[in-house]
């Protein structure tokens, strides 16, 4: 995936406190030094800064300025998502948000974002994304949770995979070099048909793999099929975890983990839950429909609790409306409000034919926010009806909606970025 300039289609926007524009190429390590003091890490020193700078994809990073002072920032990865029904559309995978803490509560993060949204609309882009560190902050800008997942820690001296459970063929630790080379191909030929399986640009190897392989101590290993290709992929790391037994007292925390199907995500837990000396295994992010109790002799080993996953932000909604299937169920006019990206604000008759632009009268009315949550089928139009994010002015039309946009297995995005 080659990446996509966002940034140079408007000029700066300037208040009387701060300027933002895209970052120059030589600004981008301050770019990302707001970000990591943001997030309570250590400015990056040189060797640190040459990897970190391999996410920092040409004209798709914003600074805000307080005169020459870069004091606020946000950049964003080229990617794809894959939509309901199988199609993939171009998104853009936000991160590296931060605003400098003498800076805060002026409008430093309002400025970034509003920008990034207009760059991102006019070149194209179907969606944004982003994982939040918190939730309060970015429904404002129209970005909705759009994908649930689960957090899942196992005992591995208490769990014992079921004997019937189905193998599928290998797992073996790769050294770095071969973890860089071998897996962004793997991925892209394993990737998952499931809505909201993202893509994985360099930048995103980079960030998420590469960085973390050479400064914070990621394992990984490959699964192989039968045929000698890699079909799955796990990246860990080893924590110490409060103990009892002082010769126990690691854990490990997955932050990757995907296959092919479930046949290899089935050997994959098998060489996570194999691991000796170890006595957690905490999975981020894996899918609400995973199997795991069942795979096991038994189920109270594993714990579990709810994971927020993708905010999603509908950049262009005629686009993503048109992108993915629906339901069997009569068309329904959903009427979208979208202060922020005003071209996305109208009515659509959404059906199982598609959907399309209408002057119809509008049954429902949602804000763009809502519609994020509502595209991946992560939360039922009359779930968000009952807690006021979702007008309803034909009551007959909320069941419709609600098989419109289901899905047929909860969405997932199964990349940290
Ligand atoms: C979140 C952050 C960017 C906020 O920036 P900011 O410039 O202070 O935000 P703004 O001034 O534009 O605030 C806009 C609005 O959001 C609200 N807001 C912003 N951050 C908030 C937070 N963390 N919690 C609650 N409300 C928040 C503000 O109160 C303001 O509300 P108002 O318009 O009703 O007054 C900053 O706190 C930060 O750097 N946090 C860490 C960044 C991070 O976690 N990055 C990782 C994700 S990639």
């Amino acid at each position: 995936m080659h990446h996509r300039p966002v940034t140079q289609t408007l000029p700066s926007t300037r208040t009387t406190d701060f300027e933002i524009r895209a970052v120059e190429d030589d600004e981008r390590r301050s770019a990302y030094t707001v970000f990591m003091e943001a997030l309570h890490e250590e400015p990056p020193d040189d060797e640190k800064w040459t990897l970190a700078a391999r996410a920092y994809e040409p004209g798709r990073a914003y600074g805000a300025f307080a005169g020459d002072t870069l004091v606020g920032a946000t950049m964003s990865l080229t990617s794809d998502i894959t939509v309901p029904g199988g199609g993939v559309v171009p998104m853009a995978a936000v991160t590296g948000v931060g605003v400098r803490t003498d800076h805060r509560r002026r409008g430093v993060l309002t400025g970034l974002m509003r920008r990034q949204l207009a760059d991102l609309a006019a070149a194209g882009e179907v969606f944004a994304t982003l994982h939040a560190s918190e939730p309060t902050i970015y429904g404002r800008f129209g970005y909705g949770l759009g994908t649930l997942a689960r957090v899942v820690r196992v005992k591995p001296p208490r769990a014992r995979m079921r004997a019937d459970v189905p193998t599928a063929g290998t797992t073996r630790l790769l050294t770095k070099d071969e973890a860089l080379t071998l897996l962004p191909g793997a991925y892209q030929r394993l990737r998952p048909r499931r809505a909201g399986v993202m893509g994985r640009a360099p930048s995103w190897w980079a960030m998420c793999y590469e960085y973390r392989l050479t400064h914070m101590r990621l394992r990984v290993a490959a699964h192989y099929g039968p045929d000698g290709e890699i079909d799955g992929m796990v990246g860990f790391r080893s924590v110490e975890i409060p103990s009892d037994d002082p010769r126990v007292n690691a854990g490990v925390v997955v932050l990757d983990f995907v296959g092919a199907n479930q046949a290899v995500e089935n050997d994959l837990w098998r060489f996570l839950l194999g691991i000796d000396l170890v006595d957690d295994v905490t999975v981020y992010m894996r899918p609400l429909d995973e199997p795991l109790e069942a795979m096991l002799e038994n189920a109270h080993a594993v714990r579990c609790e709810w994971d927020e996953e993708l905010w999603v932000r509908v950049v262009d909604v005629p686009a993503a409306l048109a992108a993915r299937t629906y339901g069997a169920a009569d068309p329904v006019v959903v009427e979208v409000v979208d202060p922020i990206l005003p071209a996305n604000s109208g009515r659509y008759l959404v059906g199982p034919h598609g959907a399309d632009r209408t002057d119809a009268p509008a049954a429902l009315t949602l804000g763009v926010e809502a519609l994020g949550m509502v595209y991946f089928g992560a939360w039922r139009p009359s779930k968000l009806a009952g807690i006021g994010r979702l007008a309803v002015h034909d009551p007959a039309a909320l069941p419709a909606a609600d098989r419109l946009f289901a899905t047929d297995e909860p969405s997932w995005c199964g990349s940290l970025f």
